[in-house]
């Protein structure tokens, strides 16, 4: 098992319409191309017959072609016609092999090698009283794990996000709590006082996260409800962090919202997770080494880092090898 068993998103499903859009993920070029049906395809972005790319193509018919010689291949992968022997039925053989694709949460998602844990889980996006929002892509030039535990690390809030999600001179953490789930893990009781936690906020506040691991790449942050600004008491507000590893140093970025704003326009909601997004970019890019090293012992950590640490073993066990040292 390594992360290539694993779902990773690659792209929003909005922008698959009726051409074949390339993109990277785990250092291989992919076409993806959506059939007469709605049903999304990935491929090698790679023709059989000579190597041409097949996103540079278009979709006739149901059908992917190529723009060399222009054959075309039906959803299966089959090549089905072959316009310079207009008589020739290609064989079983002409033909490109499929990886799995699927869409979820707002993105299309791709698997390289068959075999794996299902896509990473959302509980929030089940919860129909909530509104669902995707923000991003936001490429950045960091490797995928440097992402996630900047997702997860909360001692950042008082510099990088000063002002915003954090303020000096609060910048203490409270212990939390850190466990394993069958997924990745979990940390409770995360605390951080806040004075503008979201668009709404009107005075600072105490705002309690809970943050999962539930991919190798991807991490989901569920806020217990602040006084004053959800409605309701049950409801739980999430933000899921879901990134595709492009290359090992290089990464596309979604979050998906999971709110109880129903007033704020889209444009609004993404103003903001862009504007605290790029708050972190700078930093992010001028982390050394790019990929995140796993053996504890190459970085220092002090009890506030626990969900960090705690995160570098749980790839290790996963025996995740790309974006990491
Ligand atoms: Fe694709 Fe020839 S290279 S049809
Ligand atoms: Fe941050």
């Amino acid at each position: 098992m390594s992360e290539r068993n694993h779902w990773h998103p690659v792209a929003d499903g909005a922008a698959l319409t009726d051409a074949p859009v390339a993109v990277s993920l785990l250092d291989e070029q992919l076409v993806l191309w959506r059939d007469a049906a709605g049903a999304v395809h990935a491929w090698p972005d790679r023709c059989p017959h000579r190597g041409a790319r097949l996103s540079l193509g278009r979709i006739e018919g149901g059908r992917l072609e190529c723009p060399y010689h222009g054959w075309q291949f039906a959803a299966g992968g089959q090549c089905v016609q072959v316009p310079a022997l207009p008589g020739f039925e290609p064989p079983a053989t002409h033909r490109v092999a499929a990886y799995e694709a699927q869409e979820a949460h707002g993105l299309v998602w791709v698997r390289l090698a068959a075999g794996g844990p299902p896509l990473p889980a959302f509980a929030a996006e089940d919860d129909a009283r909530l509104r669902k929002l995707n923000c991003g892509p936001y490429d950045v030039a960091a490797s995928a794990p440097r992402i996630v535990e900047n997702f997860l690390d909360m001692s950042h809030f008082s510099f990088v996000h000063e002002g915003w999600l954090g303020a000096r001179g609060m910048a203490s953490i409270d212990d939390y709590a850190v466990e394993e789930t069958a997924a990745g893990f979990c940390a409770t009781g995360c605390k951080a006082w806040q004075p503008q936690s979201n668009l709404h906020s009107t005075a600072p506040a105490q705002v309690e996260y809970t943050y999962e691991v539930t991919g190798p790449y991807a991490a989901v942050l569920t806020k217990l409800p602040e006084p004053g600004t959800v409605a309701r008491p049950d409801w739980r507000e999430a933000i899921a962090l879901f990134i595709c590893p492009v290359g090992p140093e290089r990464s596309r970025v979604w979050f998906r919202l999971a709110v109880a704003d129903f007033d704020s326009p889209d444009e609004r909601l993404r103003e903001f997770q862009d504007t605290i997004f790029r708050q972190d970019q700078p930093v992010l890019e001028s982390q050394t080494p790019k990929r995140l090293p796993l053996d504890l012992r190459a970085e220092l950590h002090t009890r506030a880092d626990r969900a960090s640490a705690t995160y570098r073993r749980h790839l290790a066990r996963l025996g995740v090898t790309f974006g990491v040292l």
